[in-house]
């Protein structure tokens, strides 16, 4: 187990990239897999997520090959995956997990899919049920609800899907298998989740719209697909990378930092909202929707930071970026209310734990709640919290925590140890390095 040493700061200075959106570096992969022809991807994120997701498909008889700063896929179309050899390993991903589980629906052969013990404990009935309802014959091994997750050959219908969350994932994996389907299907989520499968499944040739309900619901419907064509991708930086910067650069008393090509797709920039709402001095500058995926450079200078509201349709749009922001709330001045987010629970970690447990070790005020939590800004002007202090943080494996917490160590007395901080190299490998 590896453990980073932080200790406080003055004024971080400089110009950065952040790697590439894991997000869209999943799906180019996947998609240019069951694709004809070459996937051609630029700034492709190689965290162990995105190459859990690699391995899987090579696994399955898929080309792909790194050719200097590329990666090549040579697609197999979408009949011409093989039958692994064993077990797919999926690792610490749910991206790959619930993606690909749309995927190997559609396919004539059994997969079972497996990870490490955090993912094998993430819930996957929300993608069972609705692929189950499609016809698609997927169990849960251990009959749990969670990974491991054997598929079995099934016949795909269309059907219309009401999801009780908004997730990504499950939207993803419901317009996959539906591409394999008899029928139109749609999935309709409470709020709008992030959208790079709808954007980049449509370059690929799908045929796919969105409709927008009064109430907030949005409803995604695709058509089935013959063939999907290969592309040419170029992966915008991660905005859930570039949090931890922005964080840093407002938190760190004269800082100035120019981060540059960040993706700044609505339905994933909730954080640069908050970031507005709790007054923090944050810049796009050259905007540009290059590749499909609308991008910019993000200017950040140190300010002070209050508090805010953070509940509602925002909620998923800003999902990964809570932990860095509980961090910013807890240097804010005034109180921070988070609800409605109760997915916090099930992602790498319990993240309403796993943030509660750091921001008290560092003499934060934080309650914890069902859907959320209340954070106390230590910024408090009537001096009732201390500041933030050093202390050892237990990452709990969870590469958001690990980075949120070394953030935090940069404005806290004395020295704190991010411990097993190696889990940075889910998403951000070289995440030390830049800071
Ligand atoms: C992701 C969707 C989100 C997010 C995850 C990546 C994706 O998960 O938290 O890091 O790539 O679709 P949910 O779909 O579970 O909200």
């Amino acid at each position: 187990m590896s453990a980073r040493s932080i200790t406080k700061k003055n004024s971080l200075r400089g110009e950065i990239t952040v790697p590439g959106d894991k997000s869209i570096s999943h799906r180019s992969v996947m998609f240019g897999a069951i694709a004809r022809g070459t996937t051609e991807i630029t700034n492709f994120l190689e965290g162990a997520d995105c190459l859990s997701t690699i391995s899987c498909f090579r696994n399955m008889g898929v080309a792909i090959e790194k050719k200097g700063d590329r990666f090549l896929v040579r697609g197999n179309g979408m009949q011409g995956l093989a039958a692994p050899s064993g077990t797919l390993d999926v690792g610490n991903s749910g991206t790959t997990t619930r993606l690909m589980a749309g995927i190997l629906a559609g396919q004539g052969f059994t997969s079972v899919l497996s990870g490490d013990s955090s993912l094998n404990s993430r819930p996957m009935g929300r993608i069972i049920t609705p692929l189950s309802s499609m016809g698609a014959n997927i169990t849960s091994i251990n009959e749990n609800g969670c990974a491991p997750l054997r598929i079995c050959p099934g016949t795909l219908h269309g059907i219309s899907y009401e999801s009780p969350v908004a997730s990504a994932q499950v939207k993803s994996a419901i317009l996959l298998a539906g591409l394999y389907a008899d029928g139109n299907t749609s999935v309709t989520e409470p709020s709008l989740s992030r959208d790079h499968t709808e954007r980049m499944l449509q370059s690929f040739g799908a045929s796919l719209s969105t409709t927008f309900h009064s109430d907030g619901r949005a409803t995604t419907e695709i058509s089935p697909c013959e063939e999907l064509y290969g592309q040419q991708i170029l992966v915008p930086g991660d905005i859930s990378s570039a949090a931890y910067f922005i964080a840093a650069g407002a938190l760190v008393p004269g800082s100035e930092l120019l981060i540059r090509n960040v993706g700044v797709n609505a339905t994933r920039a909730g954080f640069l909202t908050i970031c507005e709402n709790m007054g923090a001095d944050v810049t796009l500058l050259n905007r540009s929707a290059e590749g499909g995926e609308p991008r910019a450079d993000i200017l950040v200078r140190a300010s002070g930071l209050k508090g805010t509201v953070i509940e509602g349709d925002i909620i998923p749009t800003l999902i990964d970026e809570i932990p860095i922001l509980a961090v910013m709330a807890a240097c804010a001045e005034g109180t921070t209310v988070i609800k409605d987010a109760a997915e916090l629970k099930v992602k790498e970690t319990d993240r309403i734990d796993t943030i509660t447990e750091g921001l008290r070790a560092m003499g934060a005020s934080v309650t914890p709640t069902e859907d959320g939590m209340i954070i106390k800004g230590a910024g408090n002007p009537d001096k009732n919290y201390a500041p933030l202090h050093g202390a050892h943080i237990n990452s709990h494996s969870d590469h958001r925590i690990a980075m949120a917490f070394a953030v935090a160590g940069l404005v806290a007395d004395g020295e704190t140890v991010i411990q097993d901080s190696q889990c940075v190299e889910i998403s951000y490998p070289a995440f030390f390095e830049t800071l």
